[in-house]
């Protein structure tokens, strides 16, 4: 095999809860990554679509390439591979995009391989990606991405990543409004003390979301999704945060809450139909406000990234 192509889905990171600690994959939006072995003997970004040109062109600083290096370099080959990026959502999102052309990449490129490391293996390359994109290494994007379905990391040194049970009829919607977030700016607001009061509360969610999704209580998972200590500063990013979360939740989602580090929103909900009822609401909402906003409703991927 000498060419490959991936396709790499978006994730929605911290499930409101779990900030840095929980996140899961949808089915849409996600990046392409096509990927081809030349002789050149080194790596190269060959092509970028769908980024408006803002992304870097520098192999050694788009995560897409960056993390083939590392990878290249930790099982000792030298291969010249020709790669190609089409960015198929957003940036600056909170829809986990660095994070998806960084498993992309590494999916394509331990296929060109022969597959000497397991998907689990490829999470600490993919982890190094987050780590140049926002300067943190967080998995909650990365893993779910590459592995699929709910994925907890219970604890990153030593990393212990374990996917969770999804009951099959649960459905997202996620509402982008048009503004930019940067993750990096929306971490470093976040107040780095808890209070205590504030941290049994968020551990309790953290355990009841984990525990609904293995007992199949959809009710359960819902009143586990409110956040105590990231959402009630990074709202302030969000327009009209509150009255999307009120709406959400009076049109029937389970849960509602930021995606990743924002400015998407999504709503958590029981069905297909509830997911676009509440989306569509929400959609029109914000055109009342003035605001556009780009919409996607997708069950969760449980299989992560694939070969196209
Ligand atoms: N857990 C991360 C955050 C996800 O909320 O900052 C975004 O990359």
């Amino acid at each position: 095999m000498d060419s490959v192509r991936v396709f790499a889905p978006a994730s929605v990171a911290n499930v409101s809860c779990g900030y840095d600690v929980l996140g899961f994959a949808v089915h849409r939006p996600g990046d392409e990554v096509f990927m081809s072995l030349n002789s050149s003997g080194r790596v190269s970004l060959d092509m970028i679509e769908g980024d408006d040109g803002r992304l870097p062109r520098e192999p050694e600083k788009n995560t897409v390439s960056a993390v083939v290096i590392n990878y290249l370099k930790h099982i000792g080959v030298k291969q010249g591979i020709g790669i190609k990026l089409y960015k198929k959502m957003p940036f600056g999102s909170g829809l986990g995009s660095s994070a998806a052309s960084a498993v992309g990449g590494l999916v394509g490129v331990n296929e060109l391989m022969g597959s000497p490391l397991s998907r689990m293996q490829l999470l600490p390359f993919a982890m190094e990606g987050e780590n140049l994109a926002c300067g943190n290494a967080h998995a909650d994007n990365v893993a779910p991405s590459l592995l699929g379905g709910m994925v907890l990391i219970r604890s990153y040194s030593p990393l212990d990543v374990i996917t969770l049970p999804v009951p099959g009829s649960l459905c997202c919607g996620l509402v982008y409004p048009h503004v930019e977030v940067p993750t990096m700016a929306a971490r470093q607001i976040i107040r780095t003390n808890v209070p205590m009061a504030a941290a049994i509360r968020q551990w309790g969610n953290v355990g009841g979301i984990v525990a609904g999704l293995f007992m199949n209580d959809t009710g359960l998972i819902g009143r586990s999704m409110e956040d105590f200590v990231v959402e009630p500063v990074r709202k302030m990013l969000i327009p009209h945060f509150d009255e999307m979360r009120s709406l959400a939740l009076k049109n029937g989602a389970l849960g509602f809450g930021i995606s990743g580090s924002g400015p998407t929103v999504f709503a958590l909900c029981t069905d297909k139909e509830i997911a676009v009822k509440v989306t569509v609401i929400l959609e029109n909402r914000l055109k009342d406000h003035g605001l556009e906003s780009t919409c996607f409703v997708s069950d969760i991927n449980t299989e992560g990234a694939t070969f196209i």
